[in-house]
């Protein structure tokens, strides 16, 4: 009935009926009755006068009218006909009814019906009239105003609704398996474990050494569960000192030390349903072990300060970069933590034990810096591919993206990332390149293959002396050759 849902409250409340004057039809057979009716009512509102049904019908049809006083008894349309038309053209729009005697039966039954809002007997007294009149438009303009709102709010709620299912599933997608890379041996083991793991609730260990991906696969471990419509928390345990972690976890009760000034909720009740994620594991205080014990044994968690405990059903996640069997043969952990923690341990390797998987990585990570930084690099140089794969990865995964970042970042009109523009650390650890960097083509047509060989030896001359006179110099070839040959080779 609302004909375009207004799209916020405020527009809800502009161009509603309180702007222009209401407009009255009276419709009345008596040519008397309608006069003193419409000297009453003309002061305050906009009035249409007829003295039949069919003419009030017309009006009904053109004009946006609130509020109908019709005549009981009339000739050719009655007036219970004529309301019938109303409901039909303006469904809206008050109803009232003129009535020269009572008859308390019909009027009962009008009323219950929803027919007519009021009935007029006559005579009537005009000031009461108007009050009546007043009245009704009032309730009318309010009714019509609330419906403008629900709509309103109900498109807003929508409209929320929409957003919040898009944000999820976008989160979704940003943790989803796909966006982790990995095609050595080493992560497919990786993802094979994943996935089984996914489908269960079952509590799982990651180790590996820093920038390795630990965060990335427990979020994605949670997306891909059965829990992903409820929350994932993270906590570093190793960040915060014992108390104040205990209050992270588990919540505390106001007054249950200074500062505490209102209950506060600890992360297992909020991630109750979903997933809670306890990064650094292995720097958790022999205190807080106990209490993670007693979450892990029997599912609860009591905050600080409270005498009693509730039970929560959250899937645990942890993590660490320490052997944490070592730790637990130094007495450092315990061992009966490490085994409820690792009933699945998941190990990811460091990234220079499957460098099979770096190229992939480092496009990866140009592709998303490009977006990011608006940038067009096509991709790596060979010179710069090698030294990307040879290099050490102490850091893992994320030195190299913050190397792919770095070299984008302070690339200038260049178009591939060649070895120069590579930082200081990586230039100098990779093997002393004079052939030795360079890859044998995969080509079996020996001329083909030839070709990229002589193509890559090249490029990576010119890289590394900086000018075609000493590349060709170090090639041994005269200057002349070098260019005749790149000419060939379409190469500049
Ligand atoms: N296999 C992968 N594919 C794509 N991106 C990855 C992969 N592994 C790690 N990354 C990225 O590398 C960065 C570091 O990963 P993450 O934070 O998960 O490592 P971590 O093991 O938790 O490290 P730390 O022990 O230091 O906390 C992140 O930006 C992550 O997105
Ligand atoms: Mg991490």
């Amino acid at each position: 009935m609302a004909p375009e849902p207004p799209t916020n409250i405020e527009g809800a409340r502009q161009g509603g009926a309180d702007e222009r004057p209401f407009k009255v039809l009276l419709v009345d057979d008596e040519v008397a009755i309608l006069e003193s009716l419409e000297l009453t009512l003309s002061e305050d509102y906009t009035v249409f006068a007829v003295d039949n049904g069919r003419d009030g019908v017309q009006i009904l049809r053109e004009e946006d009218i609130d509020l109908v006083i019709v005549d009981q008894v009339m000739p050719e349309m009655s007036g219970t006909e004529f309301l019938e038309k109303v409901i039909e053209h303006r469904p809206a729009a008050v109803r009232m009814m003129l009535t020269g005697y009572a008859d308390i039966n019909s009027i009962v039954r009008a009323i219950n019906d929803g027919r007519i809002y009021r009935y007029i007997q006559k005579p009537w007294e005009p000031d009461e009239l108007r009050l009546d009149v007043k009245r009704a438009l009032e309730n009318y303009r309010l009714n019509a105003e609330n419906t403008e709102l629900a709509a309103a709010l109900a498109v807003a709620n929508e409209k929320l609704r929409a957003e919040n299912l898009f944000l999820r599933r976008e989160v979704e997608r940003q943790y989803s398996f796909d966006q982790i890379i990995g095609s050595s041996q080493a992560m497919q083991r990786v993802f094979d474990v994943m996935e089984k793991v996914a489908q269960t609730d079952a509590t799982v260990l990651l180790s590996g050494e820093t920038g390795t991906g630990k965060d990335m696969v427990a979020r994605a471990v949670h997306y891909a569960g059965q829990r992903k419509d409820a929350r994932f928390v993270a906590q570093n345990c190793g960040a915060l000192p014992d108390t104040l972690l205990e209050s992270e976890l588990f919540g505390h009760k106001r007054g249950a030390f200074t500062g505490a000034h209102q209950d506060k909720k600890g992360l297992f009740e909020i991630a109750d349903g979903g997933t809670i994620f306890l990064d650094e594991i292995g720097e958790t205080e022999p205190g807080m072990q106990v209490r993670l014990l007693r979450v892990l044994q029997d599912g609860e968690i009591r905050p600080l300060g409270s005498s009693d405990s509730r039970k929560v059903d959250v899937r645990i996640i942890a993590a660490t970069n320490k052997d944490l069997r070592a730790e637990v043969k130094e007495g450092r952990f315990r061992e009966d933590l490490f085994y409820r923690l690792r009933v699945v341990e998941l190990e990811i390797p460091p990234l220079r034990e499957r460098r099979e998987d770096i190229p992939t990585l480092a496009h990866h990570f140009l592709d998303i810096t490009n977006e990011k930084m608006n940038r067009k690099l096509h991709g790596f140089t060979n010179a710069a591919m090698d030294r990307l794969t040879a290099h050490g990865w102490s850091g893992n995964v994320r030195e190299l993206e913050n190397e792919i970042q770095r070299a984008v970042a302070l690339a200038g009109d260049e178009e591939t990332i060649s070895e120069v523009m590579l930082s200081e650390e990586l230039r100098r650890a990779a093997p002393a390149a004079s052939g030795e960097g360079i890859s044998m083509p995969d080509e079996r047509d020996l001329n083909l293959a030839v070709d990229i060989l002589k193509r890559r030896m090249i490029e990576q001359a010119i890289e590394e002396t900086g000018s075609k006179t000493r590349a060709a110099e170090r090639l041994g070839i005269p200057r002349q050759s070098l260019q005749k040959m790149m000419k060939r080779l379409d190469m500049d």
